[in-house]
């Protein structure tokens, strides 16, 4: 995710003063979106409309960063007052390429910043795009997918058919040629004053301030009819002129403000009057008009965008239509999990690339053993994926509490290998374990969520799990994509594998289908909230399980008792006789997770032991198990994906278990009593 913002006041003077902090304001808004590096594209210092000049400021880490970097800047007269200006800010969370100015948005057509551009969302054909660009003579700078639409806009414009084509006309022929989702906002010197908009798939708004009436409430859009089919075809249709009384104006003296944003939490504090677009609008501001159009008709068919009065909070807003950071964070993972693969997996070629492991990979494969540590979550990550490392990798692998290894003064080598797993890269316990390691000459690999974290930092190599800033206290998506993360690592150190060839390819088609499969276990959110209804009474809840699902009971038990406050215990179901059995009765909730795997059978001995002492279990298992749920006193049935991938599928319906559970008994999920996001004391 990345954050988009941007502000163009029209006839309405403010100084560059005050447009950096409009700009950086918004900025900031957005950070919970993503926050390794950031950047902003203003006009130059002349503060005649017409000027032809573009400043580029960017910045690598958080957006205060950038702002203390634009104060930094002696050519930029902060007091110079603009009566019209046109500014645009973007926040980043780095997918192609690593954080860094060159890479961070917005990106250029060429140094000349004739066109420049910000983006959110991923442009899959962009390799095709690049090649073809780069044919042409164009140079790249970036790693970027979305230097490729900078390039793009101005390969159209140098081939335009006329002089007096429109920014809006450049801008529809640029995205007929993408393919992915967008969200992204153009700014050009050859258009002072004017601002072009689109989405596809990514979420965008405009914010519309004014003292003056506007002309209308609804803003009718204006269809075109036209056949652009590929790149080489990409100059030769002829558009019409936009018609200008399809334009919302503001009347008077026509002054006007306008907000562009990822979402509505960067706009509320200037006007709560927006404007949603929707997928392939096309949005154009000129001579302080707005007007849309598009080439597609969309889905809902409405003619007109209409202006919406928002009365929402803050909080409200940043939350999208989810009561928690936490339920939003669930419901994000279909997407969460395709990023943490993205660019990394080639589902074609059935390889993995980690990028940030690659140069280590001889030094890896040489090791004596790979000792994996982690607090909470993150551990459970560890336990989830032991088992397919150790089939994958052919070494031993340890799983460690990071508190407890460090107790232990666990005896380490160096030709270990150790990861460390941390969602905020920050944890105090897993950082003195790394720090422990590191003086021992193991090599040492991060698996993080927070580029630049200290972990990040001082490991030797490592994995950015991609999931995007998670906010809720209690880890959801940070899980999944560790998970994802861990078994990629198995896969790429496997890939010589003569004997593993046709259980690597296995797995990679389970990789590919899991962000389906997550949607559809999506689904019985329902169902699963008429479960809680039944059980957010009870003291106690036992969960249990084996095998791959083991650390699905420890992760879904650690999730109920961290928010809920009820007792939760997981437990490994070949244990069960030795012990836990002692507290199964008919009163006792115990889940059951019977998945169609190894360990089965197994399994459906745990089963019978818990029926035969009245228990009443309540089981997750496979859709197509007729087995277990005859004895079930509940079945939550899940889609069957690869055994070792299994758990990314099982651990959902405990995590929204947690949450419903939660609220029922009055709780605030996203910040459970005596928790705190990111442990930083030992
Ligand atoms: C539980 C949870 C914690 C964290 C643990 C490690 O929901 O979030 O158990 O997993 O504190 O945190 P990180 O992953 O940031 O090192």
């Amino acid at each position: 995710m990345c954050g988009i913002f941007a502000y163009m006041n029209y006839r309405v003077p403010k100084t560059r003063k005050e447009i950096f902090e409009t700009l950086i304001k918004g900025l900031q808004r957005l950070e919970y979106r993503g926050y390794d590096s950031a950047g902003v594209a203003i006009d130059g210092n002349n503060h005649e409309v017409k000027e032809r000049h573009i400043h580029l400021v960017k910045k690598r880490g958080k957006v205060k960063a950038l702002d203390e970097e634009l104060y930094k800047q002696d050519s930029m007269d902060l007091k110079v007052e603009f009566e019209t200006h046109f500014g645009i800010a973007h926040t980043r969370w780095a997918t192609h390429g690593v954080p860094n100015a060159v890479n961070s948005h917005p990106q250029r057509s060429d140094k000349g910043n004739e066109f420049v551009v910000i983006h959110n969302g991923i442009i899959t054909n962009y390799k095709d795009l690049r090649k073809f660009l780069e044919s042409k003579g164009y140079e790249f700078e970036s790693e970027t997918d979305t230097e490729t639409i900078a390039k793009l806009i101005k390969y159209v414009f140098d081939n335009r058919e006329t002089e007096d084509i429109t920014f809006s006309t450049l801008v529809e022929r640029v995205i007929q040629q993408l393919e992915g989702a967008f969200a992204l906002v153009f700014k050009s010197i050859h258009y002072p004053g004017e601002a072009v908009a689109t989405r596809r798939g990514s979420p965008l708004l405009i914010g519309v301030r004014s003292k003056y009436k506007l002309s209308t409430e609804q803003i009718p859009v204006l269809y075109r009819t036209c056949n652009i089919e590929n790149v080489k075809n990409i100059c030769k249709t002829r558009m019409k002129r936009l018609d200008s009384s399809t334009c919302l104006h503001a009347v008077g003296d026509k002054a006007v403000e306008f907000f562009f944003a990822s979402d509505a939490s960067a706009i509320i504090e200037h006007t709560n009057r927006v404007i949603f677009l929707e997928d392939d609008d096309i949005a154009a501001v000129a001579d302080g008009k707005l007007s849309i159009h598009r080439v597609k008709r969309s889905a809902s068919d409405d003619p007109s965008r209409a202006i919406q009065t928002l009365q929402m909070e803050l909080q409200q807003i940043m939350k999208g239509n989810f009561s928690a950071f936490m339920q939003k964070e669930i419901f994000e993972q279909p997407e969460s999990v395709f990023n943490t693969m993205r660019g990394r997996v080639n589902f074609e070629t059935n390889t993995v690339l980690l990028g940030g492991l690659k140069d280590h990979l001889k030094e890896i494969r040489r090791c004596r053993r790979l000792i994996v540590i982690g607090c909470g979550t993150s551990y459970h990550a560890a336990v989830a994926t032991r088992q397919v490392l150790e089939e994958l990798t052919e070494l031993p692998v340890m799983v460690e509490l990071a508190s407890d290894f460090l107790d232990r003064n666990t005896p380490v080598f160096r030709d270990d290998v150790c990861f460390f797993i941390s969602q905020s890269g920050e944890t105090a316990d897993t950082l003195l374990a790394l720090r422990y390691c590191k003086d021992r000459g193991a090599l040492t690999v991060g698996i993080t969520n927070t580029v630049g974290s200290s972990i990040s930092r001082e490991t030797d190599c490592g994995v950015h799990i991609n999931a995007g800033p998670e906010v809720g206290v209690a880890s959801t998506k940070a899980y999944t994509s560790q998970f994802i993360s861990l078994v990629m690592f198995g896969l790429m150190m496997s890939e010589d594998r003569i004997s593993l060839q046709n259980r690597r390819q296995e797995i990679i088609r389970g990789l590919r289908s899991l962000p389906e499969l997550i949607k559809e276990v999506l689904l019985l959110d329902e169902k699963i909230h008429d479960l809680a209804l039944e059980l957010y009474t009870q003291r106690s809840l036992l969960v249990m399980g084996r095998g791959y699902n083991y650390a699905t009971c420890l992760e879904g038990a650690l999730k109920i008792k961290e928010i809920t406050y009820m007792h939760s215990e997981g437990i490994l179901a070949g244990e069960l006789k030795h012990g836990p059995l002692a507290l199964v009765d008919k009163q006792m909730p115990v889940i059951m997770v019977i998945m169609k795997d190894p360990c089965f059978a197994k399994c459906q001995n745990a089963l019978q032991q818990v029926t035969a002492r009245q228990g009443r279990p309540i089981i997750l298992c496979s859709k197509d198990d007729t087995e277990s749920s005859k004895f079930a006193y509940k079945t939550i049935e899940l889609p069957h994906t690869v055994d070792c991938l299994q758990g990314i599928l099982s651990v959902i319906p405990l995590q929204l278990l947690s949450f419903h559970l939660a609220v029922l008994r009055g709780y605030d999920v996203d910040f459970p009593r005596n928790l705190a996001k990111s442990v930083t004391v030992e």
